[in-house]
């Protein structure tokens, strides 16, 4: 397998992929674009011109991904803890968010991009629960990436919905304690519809996962990377797919190699 060197480009879309068997790319990947603050204030910058070079990001990698052949694309933009921040940070990421949504849908929907979003949508403003229901709406035909933005998105408020849907079920005599098993739990989950990550990228140094995801990364491969997020890049996102690669997943099992 060809390893990306430090100052290698990045693969143009083209090219075939870097790694010798493309079924060990990661058909999920997942990321917690951390950094943006730190990008900014260390530039001297309020911390929304972060995130907004955050979007770039966000746009690049989209793009990215879907030509190495990733076939979903987990984003965490807006966390069920992001709240906590000032008003004007919170207020500044969804002006972003609407900006976003006005400009990329249309690019999403030509693409082939299907848009998904995870997450509690009831508690954002209502244009932009417009606007969600709009670009599914308008990019659902897509098949050749799923984006799933995850959005006022907590994996513990998740876990506790979905627990007690099923308990509900069990209340009712809809389904039995004992038949309460992995699919079952998985099937309440906001994430049904698509398999788990493979690959979880976080951004910017910090090594832990924020409440994301916590039931679906159960088998998944984590990289953390240094990067702040405005500047994760397609090179860096192959080195992250070259890395990936590399790891020898066993889901419990054995060793391939002996
Ligand atoms: C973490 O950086 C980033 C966020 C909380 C927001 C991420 C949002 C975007 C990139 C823009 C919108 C995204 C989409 C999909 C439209 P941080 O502020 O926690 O950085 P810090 O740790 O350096 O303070």
């Amino acid at each position: 397998m060809r390893r990306l060197m430090p100052g290698r480009r990045a693969l143009s879309a083209d090219e075939t992929p870097q790694t010798a068997d493309p079924r060990a790319l990661p058909g999920h990947v997942a990321i917690i674009m951390d950094g943006n603050g730190r990008w900014a204030t260390g530039r001297g910058l309020p911390r929304i011109a972060g995130h907004k070079r955050g979007i770039n990001s966000v746009r690049k990698i989209t793009r990215h991904a879907r030509l190495r052949g990733v076939k979903y694309l987990t984003l965490f933009a807006f966390s069920t803890e992001n709240w906590l921040r000032p008003k004007e940070e919170v207020h500044g990421l969804f002006d972003l968010f609407r900006y976003y949504m006005r400009r990329e849908c249309r690019t999403l929907a030509r693409e082939g991009v299907r848009i998904r979003f995870i997450g509690d949508a009831s508690e954002m403003p209502q244009d932009i629960q417009a606007m969600m229901v709009e670009a599914e709406a308008m990019t659902s035909a897509g098949d050749t990436m799923t984006l799933i933005v995850a959005l006022n998105y907590g994996s513990r408020a998740e876990i506790v919905t979905a627990t007690q849907r099923l308990a509900v079920k069990v209340a009712a005599g809809a389904l039995s304690a004992e038949a309460i098993d992995d699919a079952a739990i998985a099937a309440e989950m906001n994430t049904a519809d698509f398999p788990d990550p493979d690959l979880i990228i976080r951004t910017s140094g910090e090594q832990r996962l924020s409440n994301f995801l916590l039931w679906q990364a159960a088998y998944s491969e984590f990289l953390f990377v240094d990067s702040h997020w405005p500047d994760f890049d397609e090179l860096s996102f192959d080195e992250c797919l070259d890395r990936y690669c590399q790891r020898d997943r066993r889901f419990g099992g054995l060793r391939k190699s002996g």
